[in-house]
């Protein structure tokens, strides 16, 4: 089965419609399969307006459709008499002779039935059949049941359908509990089939058809047998639902995001850091059950602070109790769906890559500044992960040549300058050396030295905290044009606290570094790095 995904609904309308326009330019006299719901009506209405203009000709095509209720008055609003006539037999130049439904005000539906499957073979079988699909994965009308191998038959109808149906009757009793169909057999035996499937309210039955094998619960499923299918659905229809699981030092949050990259539930949870590492991942997994029971959810990803084997799928993080920790095969003990690892700062750059300021962009780094600096390279819109996982410290590249001492072992790492942890730092020592300084006052009013205090200090112009801002400038500045060299990423985001200064930390720095590459704050700010594990649920990241 082929697959074609749009990303609308109109999009999905018009595929459809240039290939029956096309079928009906290639054999003017071809027989098509119609059906019925809300799904084609997009497909109808280009069909007709390409009538209209002159580019299609329907005057040789017959058609037959799937189904039709039983019993049911062809003059009802609701049989699907009353529907084709609406959305497209009186639209288009066809003669109403060579349209057919099977007649659902029979009194004898056996020989209709007959006479139906008669009649198709007689025109010669059907050259191309538009399927819609129910959301119990019924086509035409053949729900799921043991026995599939049918040709038209009269049938009765779910309780599922009849309460996906009765939206459009007045009360679901209004609902016929029959129908008239054309049989899987029937349908199987079209040269060409089209699937239509549209919104989420066809996604799980969507990821179902694509997933599973062919199986009569799932009626749609028997279309794979046939050698020409193509399924053409919106976004909404297959994109799949992941659940990303950010782990931090103080919370662990949890986030479900939709095929839009929109998170659609949010949860979170304290970390408990001083529990043993067993305890923190139970409680993950839990949380993960409990929304993945909830959602459409078909994979797990989850960014963590720290360092990650990932031969030995093993964490190692210091401000967590996480020491070779298998967390990977701890969270697939219990849950039971694909789980993806990755390193925190990595997640929140491809989540602002993916849906936040690097969209538009197919490389970008992420720089998270904060205890540490943190980074994330983002090449082709996948983390570049290097030869064994662990790329992207850009922190500890030397900016200074025995600079101060980093607990990397190395001297003069960028974080030890150009962190907020560094300019909290520097603040401390500008202030020692001008005690009387505007800088002196607002840190003896706040009581705490932080990284916003160089900013409120310059606000009231005071000139010691220029020089240091200045300074901390120069220091962020340098690390940012080496890795503009190295990369050229189409741009430079940067997140952690700092970066709500949002255009007073932005404006100087952008002068300083003087590079054509743009340099911007994160748009996603915490939800970036929720947003990013759940990516990594999707193939290829
Ligand atoms: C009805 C029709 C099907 C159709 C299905 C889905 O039950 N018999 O042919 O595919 O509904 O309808 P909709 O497109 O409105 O979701």
């Amino acid at each position: 089965m082929r697959v074609i995904v749009c990303n609308d609904y109109d999009e999905m309308s018009k595929r459809a419609a240039k290939i029956v326009a096309s079928q009906i330019t290639l054999k003017p006299n071809c027989v098509l399969g119609l059906a019925t719901g809300s799904t084609p009506i997009g497909l109808y209405d280009n069909l007709a307006e390409m009538n209209k203009l002159g580019e299609i000709d329907f005057s040789d095509v017959t058609t037959f459709n799937l189904d039709e209720y039983y019993p049911i008055n062809l003059d009802n609003d609701q049989s699907y008499h009353y529907f084709m006539n609406e959305h497209l037999f009186t639209r288009v130049n066809i003669d109403i002779n060579s349209t057919h439904l099977p007649n659902g005000q029979t009194d004898d539906p056996e020989t209709e039935c007959e006479n139906y499957e008669k009649m198709i073979n007689d025109a010669g079988g059907i050259d191309l059949q538009i399927l819609g699909i129910g959301q119990n994965g019924h086509i035409g009308f053949n729900e799921p049941d043991n026995n599939l191998n049918t040709v038209t038959h009269l049938t009765g109808l779910t309780q599922s359908t009849i309460e996906a149906n009765s939206r459009f009757f007045e009360k679901k009793e209004d609902v016929p509990t029959r129908a008239l169909t054309m049989g899987i057999a029937s349908i199987l035996k079209s040269r060409k089939i089209v699937l239509l499937a549209s919104g989420r309210t066809k996604y799980k039955v969507v990821s179902e058809l694509l997933n599973e094998g062919i199986n009569t619960s799932v009626p749609a499923t028997m279309l794979k047998v046939h050698p020409d299918v193509v399924l053409i659905c919106d976004k909404e229809a297959y994109a799949s639902m992941y659940l990303g699981v950010d782990i931090g030092g103080t919370s662990i949050k949890f986030g479900v995001v939709d095929g839009f990259n929109n998170i659609v539930y949010k949860d979170s949870l304290p970390t408990q850091k001083d529990k043993p590492a067993r305890a923190i991942i139970d409680n993950i997994a839990k949380a993960c059950k409990d929304i993945t029971s909830r959602f459409p959810v078909t994979a797990v990803g989850v960014g963590t602070p720290g360092i990650i084997d990932f031969a030995k799928k093993t964490v190692t993080a210091a401000n967590l109790p996480f020491d070779n920790t298998p967390i990977f095969d701890w969270l697939k003990e219990s849950i039971n769906l694909p789980v993806y690892i990755n390193n925190d700062a990595n997640c929140a750059a491809l989540g602002e890559a993916v849906a936040g300021e690097g969209a538009g962009e197919k490389d970008m780094l992420m720089i998270t500044l904060g205890t540490g600096i943190g980074g994330g390279i983002i090449i082709d819109k996948k983390i570049y992960m290097g030869a064994k996982g662990d790329a992207g410290e850009i922190g500890h590249m030397c900016i200074e040549t025995n600079g101060k001492p980093c607990s990397c072992g190395n001297r003069g790492c960028w974080e030890k300058y150009a962190s907020v942890s560094a300019l909290i730092e520097q603040t401390e020592e500008a202030v020692l050396k001008n005690p009387n300084s505007i800088l002196a006052n607002v840190i003896a009013k706040n009581h705490v030295v932080d990284g916003k205090t160089v900013f409120e200090a310059k606000q009231k112009g005071c000139t010691v905290a220029d020089a240091v801002f200045e300074q901390y400038i120069e220091y962020l500045a340098v690390g940012i044009r080496n890795i503009i060299n190295i990369f050229r990423p189409g741009a430079v985001v940067i997140a952690g606290g700092i970066s709500e200064a949002g255009q007073a930390l932005l404006d100087p720095l952008v002068k300083k570094v003087d590079s054509s590459v743009p340099i911007k704050i994160s748009r996603l700010q915490n939800d970036a790095g929720i947003i990013g594990a759940a990516l990594l649920g999707e193939k290829n990241r």
